[in-house]
């Protein structure tokens, strides 16, 4: 892995690990020639559209999304039943059922949203552990990565990036017209913190991004490095935990009460299984908090988000027992384990959850070891097509590197 710390100045074309440069030339185009004027006629040039476009924005290069089932389906020729995603994370076991009779039941859809998302804030408050007046809802995580750019970022000011990681924080850093500077992950995918403290001390940058566990390989971020990063001044942290239900450890969103520079990120998006609903979080210091309200949209959570992220909420057994089916490990590859022979259990809240002894704690194997060795010719049990939350389609293990 190349150990050289680099620096994108602001606005420079920022190519982050999921952007595919060929979708650029659908944003940028040549200029078009200069319409000739005829002898006695006024020089009348209109301006281009492209012309109203800020300066720093038109070399960037577009983010590219995953394509959605129903477009794969159509490319790939197979039904989307027969389709396994692994290129976003996605959760395939879907939200508990609670949130499809809520959403069902829904009213008011012709009605704005609560601005404040507070029946949303209230539960979270006790699920996270940090009071509600801390806590903001977005349009998943994402809104809240721009979001804390636009208030915190001056043209030119600079981020740090922990790369290979999650690709939107380069990607807002150039719609903001942020520098990036990258300090790359260490053998083994740590965090390089000694990096990060001599980046800091010559970039002095404004904002830092930690991802804990990391997406693509899973590493987590020791609470020491944490708190040696959470030293550099003049830095705002923001420390995304868009994965930390399946790491077995406690999320940090409560030290926000506590930390002037500190924000955490949450979503609905893995764990609940509510990626298309886009319903994220963040806990954040109150001083931060209050110009975030300020400049949000004042909407930006539907009904339909929010009535879905509150009906997740109220089975509890099941978001708890979910991480064990999809189980990321933190080493240097992605690990995803899907048993489809279990699947999450406890279904309805009445139900309760599948039993399993309190004290197994969990995650259900230690960090270290890796998912219970199975021996190859096992598979999974033979089941009914139509059973079990991925519906007999039976993925086993998927390995990827990053
Ligand atoms: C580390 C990380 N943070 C945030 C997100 C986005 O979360 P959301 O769906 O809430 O926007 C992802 C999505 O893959 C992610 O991997």
């Amino acid at each position: 892995m190349q150990r050289a710390i680099t620096v994108h100045p602001a606005g420079c074309k920022v190519t982050p690990t999921y952007i595919n440069c060929n979708e650029l030339s659908r944003f940028t185009r040549p200029a078009r020639a200069v319409p000739r004027c005829r002898r006695g006629q006024p020089s009348i040039v209109a301006a281009q559209s492209s012309d109203f476009i800020r300066e720093h924005l038109k070399e960037l290069a577009a983010y590219t999304p995953i394509e959605p089932f129903e477009v794969l389906s159509q490319k790939l020729g197979r039904a989307p039943e027969d389709i396994i995603k692994l290129d976003a994370n996605e959760n395939p076991y879907g939200p508990p059922p609670e949130v499809m009779a809520a959403l069902g039941a829904m009213q008011f859809s012709n009605i704005y949203p609560d601005a404040e998302c507070r029946r949303l804030r209230e539960a979270l408050a006790s699920f996270a552990g940090v009071g509600m007046e801390h806590i903001l809802v977005g349009c998943g995580a994402d809104e809240l990565i721009d979001l804390i750019m636009r208030c915190v970022l001056e043209p030119g000011d600079c981020i740090i990036n922990c790369p290979p990681t999650f690709g939107m924080y380069a990607f807002d850093a150039a719609v903001n017209n942020a520098r990036v500077v990258d300090v790359p992950r260490l053998e083994g995918f740590a965090v390089d913190v000694p990096g990060i403290i001599a980046a800091a001390a010559e970039h002095s940058p404004k904002m830092i991004f930690l991802t804990s566990p990391n997406n693509p390989d899973g590493c987590m971020l020791s609470e020491e490095d944490l708190l040696k990063v959470l030293e550099i001044p003049g830095a705002l942290v923001v420390l995304d935990e868009a994965y930390i239900e399946f790491s077995g450890l406690e999320s940090h969103c409560s030290w926000v009460a506590e930390r002037e520079n500190l924000v955490v990120l949450r979503t609905f998006s893995k764990l609940a299984g509510l990626a298309g609903l886009r319903v994220g979080y963040g806990a954040f210091p109150l001083g931060l908090i209050e110009y975030l309200w300020r400049a949000k949209q004042p909407y930006n959570v539907s009904v339909a988000a929010e009535t879905a992220a509150c009906a997740a909420l109220t089975n509890l057994p099941y978001l708890t027992v979910q991480p064990h089916c999809v189980c990321p490990l933190p080493s240097k590859l992605v690990i995803c384990h899907l048993r489809v022979d279990e699947g999450p259990p406890a279904r309805s809240k009445d139900e309760g959850p599948p039993a399993r002894p309190k004290e197994e704690g969990s995650p259900a194997w230690p960090k270290d070891e890796g998912p219970p060795a199975r021996p190859k010719d096992e598979g999974p049990p033979a089941r009914p097509k139509d059973e079990g939350p991925l519906g007999g389609r039976g993925i086993r293990d998927a390995w990827g590197s990053n």
